[in-house]
Formats: C-alpha cells, structure tokens, sequence
C-alpha cells in the first residue's frame, strides 16, 4: 500500500520503566544504524519548558502550544544521545542532564497525561522517526500509536521484583535508601496509573514481541531483537525486489 511505501523502516521498543529500555535500545541503535528517538525526552523537554516558562502542569492548552512547537534534536555523539533544545531560555541548549532530574521525571508524567499534549506530539515522533537510515523510538505507545506499522514491535517487561531491584540499587547509587517493599509498591502504584489513562495507556500491540528481561543479560536481549531486525529487513528487501513496495 502507499502508506507502508512512504514510510521509513522503524523499530519500536515499548514497556514500563525499570524494564530495561533505556539500555537496549542505544545499544540496539548502535549496532543496527538506526537513529534512536527517544520519546520519553520528548515528554520530559515539555515538562522542562514549562517549568522555565511558569506554566502550570495542568494547563493543557499552553503545554499543548509548547509541545506543537517543541524545537528538540536528538544527536548521537560517543554512547551519549544528547538532547538538545534551540531555546533561548538555554544558553548550552544541551538539556541531556536538565531532564533527568526526579522533579522532572513527575512533571513529564503529569505533562503526559493531557490529551492535546499527546496529540501536539504526535507529528513531531512521526517525523523524527522518518529517517534514511531507519530509526529506533522507544517509548510507551510507539507500536500502539505513534507508529502502528512499524517493521519492527518489541515489548519489553520484566518480573516487578527485578525492575524493584533495579530501581533500588539506581536509587542506592544516588545516596536514596529504600526498602525492596516500599520500590516495589511504588512500582506497582505507577503501572497501575500508566495502564490505566484513558489516553494511549501503556499496553503492548497485539503484534508486539514480548520479551522478559529478568534473569537476562543486555547481550541475550540485545541479540533477540537484532535477529528480529535482520529479519524484517530481509523481508522487506525481498518485497521490493520483487516490486511489492
Ligand atoms: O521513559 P521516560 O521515563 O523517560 O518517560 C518520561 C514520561 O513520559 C513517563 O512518565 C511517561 C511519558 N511517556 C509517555 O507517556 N509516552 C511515551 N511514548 C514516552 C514517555
């Protein structure tokens, strides 16, 4: 169909936090020569704005006007993807560090929730996704909303016990004791918020492949998608030669 000809070969990655996303999909990137979107920066750099500009997190027509307008590149340099925003309120406009600040983790998820952020958003995923090289983008709702034809769907999930130990130990390294219980129904309490909004909850696409990290290395991860990668992209080559694109 035209719709599949014009579009760009994507890779989505969706799941909860803690289950190991992040990680994966820059070293998935890398190794594929896909560019990486990361989705949740995107969220976050609105929360970021707002918060520079005053408005208030349950304004969703200003947060709305910031997301349509939302100047972000992502740039690869190293094993970084920088996140960098044109705005004259920055004077580095590297926000690579600015957005990963507890305060900015909440207010992107209050940001996200509003409808008409969502959909401001929505174009700007799909562009970024649009890439010669083809591109990664992980997030929540890559393979439900933003790109349902992607050639490539992976849900990743862990058991709530490896992404509680996971927190935890992240939070023990910035100095945040936590018992495994009190991460663990945090853990839960958010899951429950995420899956259940009305707007593009977090939920797998029924041709999504699932996969549970707990137990697993990044290595055996990283290789399961990259075997569902060469084969997508040998699928597609044989459809265009064979004049079906
Ligand atoms: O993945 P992250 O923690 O950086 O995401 C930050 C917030 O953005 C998270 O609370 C949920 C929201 N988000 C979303 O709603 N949809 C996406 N595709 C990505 C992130």
């Amino acid at each position: 169909v035209a719709r599949e000809a014009r579009s760009g070969f994507v890779v989505a990655i969706d799941g909860p936090a803690g289950a190991g996303k992040s990680s994966v999909s820059k070293t998935v990137a890398l190794r594929a020569g896909l560019s990486l979107v990361d989705t949740g920066a995107i969220y976050r750099s609105v929360a970021l704005l707002a918060q520079k500009q005053g408005v208030d997190l349950d304004d969703a027509d200003k947060l709305a006007a910031i997301a349509l307008a939302l100047p972000i590149r992502f740039e690869m340099r190293g094993d970084v993807n920088h996140v960098l925003l044109d705005d004259a309120a920055f004077p580095t406009r590297d926000v690579t560090h600015d957005i990963r600040t507890p305060a900015i983790s909440t207010a992107s998820s209050q940001v996200s929730r509003h409808p008409p952020v969502r959909a401001a958003l929505l174009d700007l995923q799909r562009r970024l996704g649009d890439d010669p090289r083809g591109a990664l983008l992980e997030g929540r709702d890559i393979g439900t909303v933003v790109f349902p034809e992607a050639a490539v769907k992976i849900f990743l999930t862990a058991s709530p016990e490896e992404r509680a130990r996971r927190r935890q130990r992240e939070l023990a390294e910035k100095g945040a004791h936590m018992t495994l219980e009190a991460v663990l129904q945090e853990i839960g309490a958010r899951d429950d918020a995420d899956s259940t909004r009305d707007v593009a909850p977090l939920r797998a696409a029924p041709d999504a492949t699932q996969v549970d990290t707990s137990g697993l290395e990044l290595e055996d991860v990283v290789a399961r998608i990259l075997t569902l990668i060469d084969e997508a992209r040998a699928k597609r080559l044989s459809a265009e030669s064979s004049g079906n694109a």
